[in-house]
């Protein structure tokens, strides 16, 4: 009898060891949002030249609509393709903020842009006219 007891305590134990690794696997698949994880770089990196007073290179970065549309070059990010985004480009070789101006994109905020872009469909590019 105590034996019985002992088998279906650790069988317990066992079951909610397993229960609590799945949880833990599923939180860097978070869905990246613009607002809430995106702008705030934006805002505090980017918007001083890329916003309501200034438009550099004439990129307005307030809103996904402006960045797709993008400035005198291209839009400045292609979904589902960072590689391809000038934004990212531009931040991968260290280009922007321009030369001596900080804050700096820390190397975290590049992969967080990179994975953002890359998870976002297709579909939302805005058609060529
Ligand atoms: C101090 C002002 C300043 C800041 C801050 C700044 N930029 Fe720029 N940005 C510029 C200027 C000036 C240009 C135009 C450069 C040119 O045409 O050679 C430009 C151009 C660009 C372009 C190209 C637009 C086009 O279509 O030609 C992108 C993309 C860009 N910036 C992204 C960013 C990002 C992302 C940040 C923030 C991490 C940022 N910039 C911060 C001044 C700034």
């Amino acid at each position: 009898m105590r034996l019985r007891l002992q088998a279906f305590l650790g069988g317990l134990l066992l079951c909610v060891a397993v229960a609590g690794n799945a949880t833990a696997d599923d939180k860097r698949t978070a869905v990246l949002d613009f607002q809430r994880d995106v702008f705030p770089i934006f805002e505090a990196k980017c918007l001083r030249c890329h916003g309501e007073k200034k438009r550099d290179g004439k990129l307005d970065m307030r809103t996904l609509d402006a960045l797709l549309k993008g400035g005198v070059t291209s839009p400045a990010i292609r979904p589902g393709n960072a590689q391809k985004s000038l934004l990212i480009e531009l931040l991968h070789y260290n280009e922007m903020p321009p030369k001596k101006e900080t804050p700096r994109v820390t190397k975290e905020e590049l992969e967080l842009l990179r994975r953002w872009i890359n998870a976002m469909p297709v579909s939302s590019a805005s058609s060529p006219q």
